[in-house]
């Protein structure tokens, strides 16, 4: 599985968001070491808290089927689902990632409908994560 692979899946995985309060649609697609994807979208609710992002969802989907080591992760985003740039991240989803990703994992943060993007670590976008070893 390449970048631009993956960076397409998680096109394809904001298609699926439901985001009628904000208009973010937001994707993911996570490769797992066994060679599997996960995808995810992010999922609001009317309530607003109870909102999951993209990433987050991708990674309990993985981990609640029992896969708990990650090679990759492409993100994107944008309003009504429409590609203008690069969509990090936010702050939660980076403390879940570190939780089960190495630091030095590639984050993909895709920043067109082709598939383009930039790539960063983990540790690059997270320093000094939280851990409790
Ligand atoms: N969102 C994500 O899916 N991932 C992030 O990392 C940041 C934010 C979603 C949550 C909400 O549905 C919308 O984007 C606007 O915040």
């Amino acid at each position: 599985m390449d970048v631009k692979k993956l960076s397409l899946t998680a096109i394809k995985a904001m298609k699926y968001a439901y985001a009628p309060y904000s208009g973010y649609c937001v994707g993911a697609a996570l490769l797992g070491e066994s060679g599997r994807v996960y995808t995810g979208c992010n999922i609001e609710n009317a309530s607003y808290t109870p909102t999951v992002c993209a990433e987050r969802t991708a990674v309990f989907k993985a981990v609640s089927e029992g896969e708990r080591a990650f090679m990759m992760l492409a993100v994107v985003g944008g309003k009504d689902g429409e590609v203008t740039g690069a969509f990090p991240p936010c702050g939660v989803c980076r403390q879940v990632l570190a939780e089960f990703c190495a630091p030095d994992m590639p984050i993909i943060l895709v920043k067109d409908a082709d598939g383009n993007g930039e790539t960063h670590t983990l540790s690059e976008l997270l320093p000094l994560a939280f851990k409790l070893d």
